[in-house]
């Protein structure tokens, strides 16, 4: 591909033709405010954070592709100015109780009120009047109206990424919020609930529920089922805490499904199995590894001396990978049954 010479705030830049003077920008250590953009997804210009001059016109950086020979300007008196008042009335609109938000401190409107530095008191004046009611009835999601900067990534993630299309802009005027198709809760709609959208929502609009902050993260892969999607859980006092999906993964590139991305909780509950169960005499008891799987083994044998390989069956679990469920089936064919059957297409 053609490579493109151009500079931003006297940095002599070359990219590749096409990419946008934000992404250049970013590439190369220049900080541009922006809300509405997100590497994943296309472009839509909405939050206007992102102005720059460049040539003696302001253009939006996210919109436009690089040009040869371009000179681009971040921070003129101009772009600073039309910056502020973009950022003013965003904040202005906005919930801002930042300590008792799950996104304090990992919040891209924090991140840019500092840079642009914003005075709150001027804004008071501007505050819309009412609060909107907080979307809680969903299991894994929490949205917060209130918080939301009308970024649309949410929009955008939802059609592009997830192919589901559960919401959009509605209303119009300070009454402007993201729906779902009647207004209804988010549980109610064709949301598939993967989350994409909590994961990319710039702000603390959209959270889930049950989430905390982790203390660390271990990357690993799903066990929910043969695609082996790439994730890291998030830990805190050895308890895991969330799920994000890896985005170096060639199989997910960072999505996951409801199951991944919420349907963690199994791992820590208090009932789940860790040692494996016999039934003796009605009532089942722990046992080892070694004892359960010799009493498996002596069962096929018994079954296959009575009645024939064909006796035998085997039910994998899609939990298993797909190696597993592979050597599965050889084990299963070695004692000379075909009767073998799993639920890993999912
Ligand atoms: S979304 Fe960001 S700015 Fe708004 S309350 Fe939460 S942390 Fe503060
Ligand atoms: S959770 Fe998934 S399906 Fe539901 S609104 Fe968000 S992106 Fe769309
Ligand atoms: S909910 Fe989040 S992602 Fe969606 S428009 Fe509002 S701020 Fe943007
Ligand atoms: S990031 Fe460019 S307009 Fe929002």
């Amino acid at each position: 591909m053609r490579e493109v010479n151009l500079v931003i705030d006297d940095v002599q830049i070359v990219v590749p033709e096409g990419t946008t003077v934000l992404k250049a920008a970013l590439q190369n250590g220049i900080y541009i405010p922006h809300l509405c953009y997100h590497p994943d997804l296309k472009p839509a210009g909405v939050c206007r954070l992102c102005l720059v001059e460049a040539d003696g016109r302001m253009l939006v950086s996210c919109h436009v592709a690089v040009a040869e020979g371009m000179t681009v300007r971040t921070n003129t008196p101009e772009v600073a100015k039309v910056r502020r008042v973009a950022a003013e009335l965003l904040i202005a609109d906005h919930d801002a109780a930042c300590l008792s938000c799950g996104k304090n401190n990992s919040c891209k409107l924090q991140e840019i009120a500092s840079f642009v530095g914003i005075d709150r008191d001027r804004l008071e004046g501007l505050k819309a009047p009412g609060r909107r009611p907080v979307d809680r009835a969903h299991p894994f999601i929490v949205r917060d109206h209130n918080k939301c900067v009308l970024c649309g990534i949410c929009v955008r993630t939802c059609e592009e990424i997830q192919g589901a299309c559960a919401i959009d802009y509605a209303y119009r005027g300070y009454a402007t919020k993201i729906s779902t198709f009647g207004d209804k809760p988010l549980l109610e709609s064709v949301c598939e609930s993967c989350g994409e959208c909590v994961a990319r929502c710039p702000v603390g609009a959209l959270l889930p529920k049950n989430g905390a902050k982790p203390a660390y993260e271990v990357k690993t892969i799903c066990g929910y089922c043969g695609c082996g999607c790439g994730i890291y859980l998030g830990v805190r006092g050895g308890i895991i805490v969330g799920v994000r999906g890896d985005s170096s993964s060639p199989v997910n590139q960072g999505n996951l499904c409801v199951k991944g991305r919420f349907g963690y909780q199994f791992i820590n509950h208090a009932d789940r199995l860790t040692t494996p169960l016999i039934k003796r005499e009605g009532r089942f008891e722990e046992a080892s590894w070694e004892e359960a799987l010799d009493l498996v083994a002596s069962k096929f044998w018994e079954l296959q001396e009575k009645y024939g390989p064909e006796a035998l069956g085997g039910l994998s679990s899609a939990r298993a990978t797909n190696e597993s469920n592979y050597l599965f089936q050889k084990l299963l064919r070695s004692l000379g049954t075909n009767s073998i059957d799993h639920c890993a297409r999912l």
